[in-house]
């Protein structure tokens, strides 16, 4: 692949494109068309985007380093490319061989993807005025400069600039554009926050480093919802689309083993399976540590099992899992918090064909979640055959046996039948 040669034009972001208009038009007068998209042949990708990237569209990737947003960027240049779509690759973070080596690896071949490693924003509009190309990659929107704004590469200032004339040329000229942005864990590393109100779309693409579950989520979205979540898996040649989700996170599940329930989560519109995995220890330093949920959840569910249920754990140190990577935020996951922490303090498995799911309130009560239907269609769909629910549950489907649970008594009565006959005995 060969570098292009800047031509001579330049263009500033203070020069105006046709294409924009600053004359007032009666709101009638305008044309309603919907957004022209352009699919990205990564299907996950598309899922969050609500079909593709419009054109026109200013799409942010962000992520942290090394979470996969440059092997995402040529995969869906390839897509396009290979659907007659000429692609224009900006990189400033690397040498044309180093994104050619990569590209390699993914086994990519295109020869409509034009690749160039600069940094200047300019050289790179000059080089999109001549190959005028459907979709305009710039990897990452930290690393470029406007020479006539004052300010280091990645600074507050050059960013929003940058992004500010990168957004009007996507405009003018009806190309669809993805910036891509790097965010440290705390998210505030000048870039993508500043950005958020200049562009049409921000994608946060997030995962555990040391696994290979991608996740992709919308967080503001111009041209459609934004509560859908894209799955994706990196592999040693890629990043491949994950349809089935639950699949993929109960795949290494091991059965009979305390601690671990199994929860339909609602992620994006789809409802998924997921692991929780809990580790009471004995006499420990009292540490609570969570990965996957929120920490404060784990606290008042242990509260809530130490009141309701007389579990002393305030020496034990506890540990919460939810399995594969992925983040969640449900409150239905309260009650496998609940079931796989009782179930790993009493040393007895729950048993392999139940799932449970149901916010779980301070007094101990089991409240409702939304979605019931998609919840347990999913879980009878991988051969779950009982379902611990609120008791005031709606919508149940066929091909699952729901029980009802109002309180956590209910809760361990029916899946931990033995704990519940003993303490009566006692
Ligand atoms: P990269 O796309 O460079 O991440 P980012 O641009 O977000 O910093 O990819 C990061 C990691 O992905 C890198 O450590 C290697 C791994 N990887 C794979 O596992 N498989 C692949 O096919 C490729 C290209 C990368
Ligand atoms: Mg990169």
């Amino acid at each position: 692949m060969e570098e292009l040669e800047a031509p001579q034009l330049r263009t500033t972001a203070t020069a105006s494109f046709v294409g924009i208009s600053a004359a007032p038009v009666s709101l009638a007068s305008i044309d309603q068309e919907p957004a022209v998209l352009l699919p990205t042949g990564v299907d996950e990708f598309d899922r969050v985007l609500s079909g593709g990237l419009a054109r026109g569209s200013v799409t942010l990737l962000g992520g942290e380093p090394g979470i996969g947003k440059s092997t995402l960027v040529l995969q869906i240049c390839e897509a396009v490319a290979r659907q007659g779509g000429r692609c224009l690759v900006a990189t400033g973070e690397e040498s044309v061989e180093q994104v050619a080596q990569r590209a390699r690896r993914l086994n990519l071949q295109a020869d409509a993807v034009q690749l160039m490693a600069t940094g200047d924003v300019d050289t790179l509009l000059a080089a999109a005025e001549t190959l005028k190309p459907k979709l305009l990659i710039v990897d990452s929107v930290q690393t470029m400069r406007l020479e006539r704004v004052n300010s280091a590469a990645g600074s507050v200032t050059q960013v929003r600039e940058c992004a500010a004339a990168l957004t009007e040329y996507a405009k003018a000229r009806n190309v669809a554009t993805v910036l891509v942005g790097h965010v440290t864990k705390d998210g505030t590393l000048a870039g993508p926050r500043v950005l958020e109100h200049i562009v049409d779309t921000v994608i946060e693409f997030e995962g555990e480093r040391h696994q290979s579950l991608r996740f992709l989520r919308a967080q503001k979205h111009r041209f459609g919802a934004t509560d859908e979540v894209g799955v994706l898996d990196m592999t040693a040649t890629g990043l491949v689309s994950i349809a089935d989700a639950s699949g993929i996170f109960l795949e290494d599940r091991k059965s009979n083993v305390a601690g671990s329930a199994i929860v339909p989560v609602l992620n994006g519109r789809r409802s998924m399976l997921v692991e929780v995995q809990s580790l009471v220890v004995g006499e420990g330093m009292g540490r609570r540590v969570s990965q996957g949920l929120d920490n404060n959840r784990l606290m008042m569910t242990l509260a809530t099992l130490t009141k309701h249920k007389g579990l002393k754990v305030s020496n034990a140190d506890v540990y919460a899992t939810v399995l594969g990577g992925l983040r969640v935020s449900d409150p239905a996951i309260d009650l496998g918090l609940i079931a796989s922490l009782y179930s790993s303090h009493k040393g007895i498995p729950i048993p392999d064909d139940i799932v449970v799911m149901g916010e779980v309130g301070l007094a101990g009560e089991i409240r409702k979640v939304g979605q019931m239907k998609k919840r347990l269609t999913e879980a009878a769909r991988l051969g779950f055959s009982r379902a611990i629910v609120p008791s005031n549950a709606q919508d149940i489907p066929h091909g699952i046996e729901v029980i009802r649970a109002s309180t956590i008594d209910d809760v361990v009565a029916l899946v931990f039948p033995s704990t519940t006959s003993k303490r009566r005995a006692s």
